[in-house]
């Protein structure tokens, strides 16, 4: 493996999604990634610009081993549970994971001289969202999470900011709106389990890889009646948070930033950008409303472009589409891998 020759920066749950992303983003850029990750939900096949170290981030002396042995000058924090649903279920569970993990890094950070993190936060620290269909949320906006998951982000950024101030760490916390598609290079993708996200599940109902989508709610106060989202391509996010480590902040300031493109998106254009791609219409049903979904997340995301100097380069819904769309046809790892006879395994009785 070819591995860059800057400074080494510690990826917490770099074998997910957008860890995945921020990896290679890191890797062109000059850093060595390397990634702590317990493979829990990430795949040890995203991890393909730097080492892997598979660990609990509640395991402290993992932690300082990984720190020692690489030479980490910074970390960049994913490692963390993100199923809104089931945070309502075991509340306990994602405190423990995302709130005492946090912790446990910050700790071993502060012990071993490491000064600066990139924290994955996320737009559910703002709850129910705009006022208006047509606000955008300023990173101001009032802060009411309306899940477990979203307060343990939130409770997250506020012991980051209190490192901050008590012990001049420097970190920048990205509130992602609504991350989407995959890298142009089809090597790496989105694959959860189970996928509860629009994008990849219109994808499967079109290819018919999955059953016909159901379009959660067309009664909200938005200007077609479905929900509105800020959809971001995940390289875009994943070159906010190295735009996020070169950013040039004084030691111990804290910022937290929305990454988004101000931009809102209905459920009905996504679905309508979906069948433009694939080339028919994406099979779907009217259904009820799915609990807690606010009618519009839409960022304003002026202070990304202040603090970061970043501005989104890809995320037109047509490119997000097309490269999650390349993803889904072919994916390298996860449920969606295609066997012989091009049906996915998932699909293929055992
Ligand atoms: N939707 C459908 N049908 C589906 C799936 C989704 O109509 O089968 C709709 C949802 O109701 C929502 C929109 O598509 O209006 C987007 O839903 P996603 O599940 O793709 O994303 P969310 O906006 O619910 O979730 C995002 C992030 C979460 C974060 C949350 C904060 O993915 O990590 O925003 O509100 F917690």
């Amino acid at each position: 493996m070819d591995r860059g020759t800057g400074p080494a920066v510690l990826v917490t749950g770099g074998a997910g999604y957008i860890g995945a992303h921020t990896a290679k983003a890191l890797h062109g850029r000059g850093y060595r990634p390397v990634v702590f990750d317990d493979l829990t939900s990430g795949f040890r096949e995203a991890v393909q610009w730097g080492p892997l170290v598979e660990g609990d981030i509640r395991d402290a002396d993992a932690l300082a081993e990984t720190i020692k042995t690489h030479d980490i000058q910074a970390v960049i924090h994913f490692a963390g549970l993100i199923e809104v649903g089931r945070s309502v279920a075991k509340p306990d569970l994602f405190w423990e994971v995302n709130v005492s993990g946090t912790t446990a890094l910050l700790t071993v950070m502060r012990e071993h001289g490491v000064g600066q993190l990139v924290f994955s936060s996320s737009a559910a620290v703002y709850g129910q969202g705009a006022r208006g269909p047509l606000e955008t949320i300023a990173e101001t906006a009032d802060k009411a999470p309306a899940s477990p998951y979203g307060d343990t982000k939130l409770a997250a950024e506020w012991l980051i900011q209190a490192q901050c101030r008590a012990y001049g760490l420097t970190a920048v916390a990205l509130r992602y709106f609504n991350a989407a598609g995959a890298d142009p290079s089809g090597l790496i993708g989105e694959a959860h389990e189970p996928e509860t996200h629009l994008i990849p599940l219109a994808i499967a109902a079109a290819l018919g890889d999955g059953p016909p989508l159901t379009i959660f709610g067309q009664d909200f106060e938005t200007p077609d009646g479905t929900c509105l989202r800020d959809y971001i391509h995940v390289s875009d996010l994943a070159a906010a948070h190295v735009a996020a480590l070169e950013a040039g902040l004084a030691p111990g300031a804290f910022e937290a930033v929305n990454v988004g493109t101000g931009q809102g998106r209905s459920v009905a254009e996504v679905v309508e950008a979906v069948g433009r791609a694939v080339g028919c219409a994406v099979p779907h049903s009217l259904g009820a409303r799915r609990a807690g979904d606010p009618p519009s997340l839409v960022a304003d995301p002026r202070r990304a472009q202040e603090v970061l100097g970043w501005t989104p380069q890809h995320s037109s819904l047509d490119t997000i589409v097309a490269d999650a769309l390349r993803w889904e046809r072919k994916p390298c790892y996860g449920s969606g891998v295609r066997g012989p006879k091009g049906r996915r395994k998932s699909q293929i009785a055992v």
